[in-house]
Order: structure tokens, then C-alpha cells, then sequence
């Protein structure tokens, strides 16, 4: 499918070319994969976005084989520029069990618990655009296809607000009409001890 200036490219368990769009954006997460630049230096908010660690081609074929799909976007065919990762909800909301949730409104969670408890929405697990990209139309292309693939469905995310505030992606999904509606904090997640985040919806 072409949504505007870039090629996006669907790709579920079976798809043809899905080792070369997973390659491609395995490659992508390498160069956007920058937690250590920033345990290294100390520095707290990523302006640019940053990813706590890249998934290899494994993780993500896993990904494909529960249910989720990857969108590839590529500029005049060539290298993979940009990638989403779509998860069905259920493996997030099995995660969310160690976390402590801070609900932001009590309306929020009468009418959102219920979804997480059920697992039935879209969990959109990672963005990403190679850095040359950024601001170029490549990370809305993506998320509007993303959208588009799950039409009615709730979508949720989660953003890294500590150790590092990831400010780039706050901005994006909240100029993208994402709303937080809880803060959370995990004693551990995956290398991060503690890490705390926010959760953002939208309902498309
Ligand atoms: C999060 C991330 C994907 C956001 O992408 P981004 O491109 O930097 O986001 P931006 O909001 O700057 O880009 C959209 C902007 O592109 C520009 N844009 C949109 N269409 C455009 C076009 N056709 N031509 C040129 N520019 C365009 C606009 O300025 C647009 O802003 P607008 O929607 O207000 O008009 C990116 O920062 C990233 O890859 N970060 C690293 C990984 C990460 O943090 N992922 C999130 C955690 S999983």
C-alpha cells in the first residue's frame, strides 16, 4: 500500500518478502537503538527519540507468528527508511500484571481497565524512522496505515518516561491525537530497574 511520499509495506506471518522488510527494520532499530549513549553520559530526555534495545529477526517473526504485523516504509523502493510493530493486546496486558498503574482520571479507568483486563485492543509496541527521516512525513505515513489496518479498535502504547524521557515519541503520539490516560512504574523492565512510563490511547 502507498499512503503519500513513501512506499508502507504490510507484512504478517506468510507475507512474501518478509525477511527482507524484517531485515530492514532490524537495520533501522540498530541505528535508533541508543540507550547506552545515554547511560553513559547521564543525559536524561532523548529530544530525538531513542529505542532501549533493537529486537533481533527472531523477536520479530515471533511477533508476526502471535498475531501482530510489522509496516515497513521505504522511500523510492529503496532501504527500508522506517518500521511499526502492531501486537495483539493480550501479551501487554500480561506484562502490565508487575506494574503499578496510576490512573490520571477515574473516567479513564472505568472505561479502560476493562479493555486491558480483556486484552482486546492493539498494542503498538514500536516506531521507529532512521534519524535523517525524522520530521519528513515518513513516522505519520506509518501510523496513519497502522491506524487504518485496525479500524475501530482501541490503540494502546506506552512511552519511557524514566531513566529517560523519551520526549520525541511523547510528542508525536500526542500531536497524533494520543491521550495518556495512566503513569506506570515497573520495579524492572527488561534492563531497567526501575522504569516508568506513560500509557497513551487512541480509538480509531
Ligand atoms: C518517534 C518518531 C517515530 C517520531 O518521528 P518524527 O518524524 O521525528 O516525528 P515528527 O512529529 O517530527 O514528524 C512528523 C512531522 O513530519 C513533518 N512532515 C509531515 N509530513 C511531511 C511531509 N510530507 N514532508 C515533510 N515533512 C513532513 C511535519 O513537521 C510533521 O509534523 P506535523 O504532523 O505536526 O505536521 C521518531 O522520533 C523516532 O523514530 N524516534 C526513535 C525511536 C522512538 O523513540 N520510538 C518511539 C518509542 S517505540
Amino acid at each position: 500500500m502507498t499512503t503519500g511520499q513513501y512506499e508502507i509495506q504490510k507484512i504478517v506471518e506468510g507475507s512474501n518478502n518478509l525477511q527482507q522488510a524484517v531485515l530492514g527494520a532490524v537495520d533501522v532499530q540498530k541505528e535508533l537503538a541508543i540507550y547506552d549513549r545515554f547511560q553513559q553520559s547521564g543525559e536524561k530526555v532523548a529530544s530525538r527519540g531513542l529505542l532501549i534495545s533493537g529486537y533481533s529477526y527472531a523477536d520479530i517473526v515471533r511477533f508476526l507468528q502471535g498475531g501482530g504485523f510489522l509496516l515497513v516504509g521505504r522511500k523510492n523502493d529503496e532501504r527500508v527508511v522506517g518500521y511499526l510493530l502492531m501486537d495483539p493486546g493480550e501479551k501487554f496486558s500480561r506484562q502490565l500484571l508487575e506494574a503499578n498503574i496510576q490512573w490520571v482520571r477515574p473516567d479513564d479507568r472505568k472505561n479502560i481497565e476493562p479493555i486491558l483486563a480483556s486484552g482486546k485492543y492493539d498494542y503498538l509496541d514500536q516506531i521507529g524512522v532512521r534519524f535523517d527521516f525524522h520530521g519528513k512525513g515518513c513516522s505519520n505515513e506509518l501510523l496513519r496505515a497502522a491506524e487504518a489496518a485496525v479500524p475501530g479498535r482501541t490503540i494502546i502504547t506506552m512511552i519511557m518516561t524514566q531513566p529517560v524521557e523519551n520526549k520525541a515519541s511523547i510528542r508525536f503520539f500526542e500531536k497524533s491525537g494520543y491521550v495518556t490516560f495512566a503513569k506506570v512504574h515497573f520495579s524492572r523492565y527488561g534492563t531497567m530497574s526501575p522504569f516508568e512510563g506513560i500509557l497513551l490511547t487512541k480509538k480509531v
